[in-house]
Protein backbone atom coordinates (compact mmCIF):
# COMPACT_ATOMS: atom_id res chain seq x y z
CA UNK A 1 0.00 0.00 0.00
CA UNK A 2 1.84 3.20 -0.84
CA UNK A 3 1.78 5.74 1.88
CA UNK A 4 1.79 9.52 0.49
CA UNK A 5 -1.09 11.07 2.80
CA UNK A 6 0.86 12.67 5.78
CA UNK A 7 -2.75 13.70 7.63
CA UNK A 8 -3.44 9.86 7.81
CA UNK A 9 -3.83 8.42 11.50
CA UNK A 10 -0.80 6.90 13.18
CA UNK A 11 -3.70 4.36 13.86
CA UNK A 12 -4.49 4.03 10.36
CA UNK A 13 -0.95 3.98 9.49
CA UNK A 14 -0.53 1.17 12.11
CA UNK A 15 -2.96 -1.24 10.97
CA UNK A 16 -1.26 -0.96 7.19
CA UNK A 17 2.10 -1.86 8.78
CA UNK A 18 0.57 -4.82 10.33
CA UNK A 19 -1.54 -5.74 7.51
CA UNK A 20 1.65 -5.65 5.27
CA UNK A 21 3.65 -7.65 8.06
CA UNK A 22 0.84 -10.57 8.25
CA UNK A 23 0.68 -10.55 4.61
CA UNK A 24 4.36 -11.16 4.40
CA UNK A 25 4.79 -13.88 7.58
CA UNK A 26 1.62 -15.50 5.08
CA UNK A 27 3.57 -15.76 2.23
CA UNK A 28 6.97 -16.70 3.66
CA UNK A 29 5.49 -19.26 5.59
CA UNK A 30 3.72 -21.14 2.31
CA UNK A 31 7.16 -20.54 0.63
CA UNK A 32 9.50 -22.24 3.49
CA UNK A 33 6.61 -25.08 3.87
CA UNK A 34 7.25 -25.47 0.23
CA UNK A 35 10.79 -26.16 0.74
CA UNK A 36 10.44 -27.94 3.62
CA UNK A 37 7.90 -30.18 1.66
CA UNK A 38 10.53 -30.27 -1.26
CA UNK A 39 13.07 -31.66 1.31
CA UNK A 40 10.87 -34.44 2.94
CA UNK A 41 10.21 -32.51 6.08
CA UNK A 42 6.83 -33.10 6.18
CA UNK A 43 5.87 -32.11 9.94
CA UNK A 44 7.98 -28.72 9.31
CA UNK A 45 5.77 -27.96 6.36
CA UNK A 46 2.54 -28.57 7.83
CA UNK A 47 3.29 -26.30 11.03
CA UNK A 48 4.51 -23.58 8.41
CA UNK A 49 1.49 -24.73 6.13
CA UNK A 50 -1.33 -24.04 9.46
CA UNK A 51 0.61 -20.99 10.93
CA UNK A 52 0.22 -19.81 7.21
CA UNK A 53 -3.75 -20.12 7.22
CA UNK A 54 -4.02 -18.38 10.43
CA UNK A 55 -1.68 -15.29 9.22
CA UNK A 56 -4.02 -14.72 6.34
CA UNK A 57 -7.28 -14.43 9.56
CA UNK A 58 -5.03 -11.55 11.17
CA UNK A 59 -4.30 -9.74 8.15
CA UNK A 60 -8.67 -10.44 7.51
CA UNK A 61 -8.54 -8.79 10.86
CA UNK A 62 -6.92 -5.61 9.74
CA UNK A 63 -8.50 -5.36 6.59
CA UNK A 64 -11.92 -5.02 7.67
CA UNK A 65 -10.96 -1.78 10.08
CA UNK A 66 -9.03 -0.65 6.95
CA UNK A 67 -11.36 -1.65 4.27
CA UNK A 68 -14.48 -1.53 6.23
CA UNK A 69 -17.34 -3.68 4.38
CA UNK A 70 -19.91 -1.20 4.47
CA UNK A 71 -17.80 0.62 1.76
CA UNK A 72 -16.92 -1.43 0.01
CA UNK A 73 -18.55 -2.84 -2.95
CA UNK A 74 -17.22 -5.16 -5.70
CA UNK A 75 -16.68 -2.23 -7.97
CA UNK A 76 -14.86 -0.11 -5.19
CA UNK A 77 -12.87 -3.48 -4.69
CA UNK A 78 -11.77 -3.79 -8.74
CA UNK A 79 -10.90 0.04 -8.51
CA UNK A 80 -9.03 -0.29 -5.72
CA UNK A 81 -6.76 -3.15 -7.18
CA UNK A 82 -6.68 -1.45 -10.99
CA UNK A 83 -4.92 1.42 -9.10
CA UNK A 84 -2.58 -1.25 -7.14
CA UNK A 85 -1.42 -3.45 -9.98
CA UNK A 86 -1.18 0.08 -11.94
CA UNK A 87 1.12 1.15 -9.94
CA UNK A 88 3.63 -1.57 -10.09
CA UNK A 89 3.87 -1.38 -13.02
CA UNK A 90 3.73 2.04 -14.28
CA UNK A 91 6.28 3.44 -10.92
CA UNK A 92 7.37 0.88 -8.89
CA UNK A 93 9.27 -1.90 -10.79
CA UNK A 94 9.96 0.06 -13.59
CA UNK A 95 11.99 2.12 -10.92
CA UNK A 96 13.21 -0.67 -9.56
CA UNK A 97 14.15 -2.13 -12.37
CA UNK A 98 16.21 1.08 -13.87
CA UNK A 99 18.11 0.57 -10.09
CA UNK A 100 18.70 -3.42 -10.76
CA UNK A 101 20.35 -2.29 -13.95
CA UNK A 102 22.20 0.69 -12.35
CA UNK A 103 23.53 -2.56 -10.57
CA UNK A 104 24.18 -4.70 -12.54
CA UNK A 105 21.86 -7.43 -11.27
CA UNK A 106 20.71 -9.34 -14.81
CA UNK A 107 18.58 -11.49 -12.43
CA UNK A 108 16.61 -9.09 -10.64
CA UNK A 109 15.93 -7.25 -13.95
CA UNK A 110 14.76 -10.30 -15.66
CA UNK A 111 12.47 -10.73 -12.36
CA UNK A 112 11.13 -7.49 -12.53
CA UNK A 113 10.15 -7.59 -16.49
CA UNK A 114 8.20 -10.87 -15.82
CA UNK A 115 6.39 -8.50 -13.14
CA UNK A 116 6.29 -5.95 -15.34
CA UNK A 117 4.21 -7.44 -17.55
CA UNK A 118 1.94 -9.74 -15.39
CA UNK A 119 1.00 -6.53 -13.18
CA UNK A 120 -0.15 -5.26 -16.41
CA UNK A 121 -2.58 -7.90 -17.21
CA UNK A 122 -3.54 -8.04 -13.87
CA UNK A 123 -5.03 -4.43 -13.90
CA UNK A 124 -6.14 -5.32 -17.69
CA UNK A 125 -8.32 -7.81 -16.35
CA UNK A 126 -9.34 -6.20 -13.54
CA UNK A 127 -10.48 -3.37 -15.80
CA UNK A 128 -12.18 -5.38 -18.16
CA UNK A 129 -14.60 -7.01 -15.20
CA UNK A 130 -15.16 -3.92 -13.86
CA UNK A 131 -16.50 -2.61 -17.63
CA UNK A 132 -18.74 -5.98 -17.36
CA UNK A 133 -19.92 -5.49 -14.03
CA UNK A 134 -20.57 -1.70 -14.64
CA UNK A 135 -23.06 -2.44 -17.27
CA UNK A 136 -24.55 -5.05 -15.48
CA UNK A 137 -25.48 -2.61 -12.50
CA UNK A 138 -26.54 0.00 -15.10
CA UNK A 139 -28.82 -2.69 -16.67
CA UNK A 140 -30.08 -3.70 -12.50
CA UNK A 141 -30.65 0.00 -12.10
CA UNK A 142 -32.86 0.60 -15.09
CA UNK A 143 -34.99 -2.43 -14.45
CA UNK A 144 -35.35 -1.12 -10.95
CA UNK A 145 -36.47 2.15 -12.34
CA UNK A 146 -39.54 0.40 -14.27
CA UNK A 147 -40.01 -1.29 -11.77
CA UNK A 148 -40.30 1.86 -9.13
CA UNK A 149 -42.48 3.40 -12.21
CA UNK A 150 -44.89 0.47 -12.70
CA UNK A 151 -45.47 1.10 -8.79
CA UNK A 152 -45.67 4.84 -8.89
CA UNK A 153 -48.41 4.43 -11.84
CA UNK A 154 -50.80 1.83 -9.74
CA UNK A 155 -50.10 4.21 -6.57
CA UNK A 156 -50.94 7.18 -8.44
CA UNK A 157 -54.37 4.96 -9.97
CA UNK A 158 -55.33 3.99 -6.71
CA UNK A 159 -54.97 7.86 -5.21
CA UNK A 160 -56.89 8.88 -8.40
CA UNK A 161 -59.96 6.93 -7.99
FE1 LIG B 1 0.08 -13.10 12.95
FE1 LIG C 1 -0.67 -8.57 -9.45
Amino acid sequence: MANQDSNKSVTIENLEAAFAGESMAHIKYRYFAKLAREAGADDVARIFEDTADQEVMHAFGHLDLLYPKAQLTPAKSLEIAIEGETYEYTEMYPKFRHLAVEEGNQAAVAEYDEQIAESKEHAENFKRTLEKAAKRFAALAKVEERHANHYQQALDALNAA
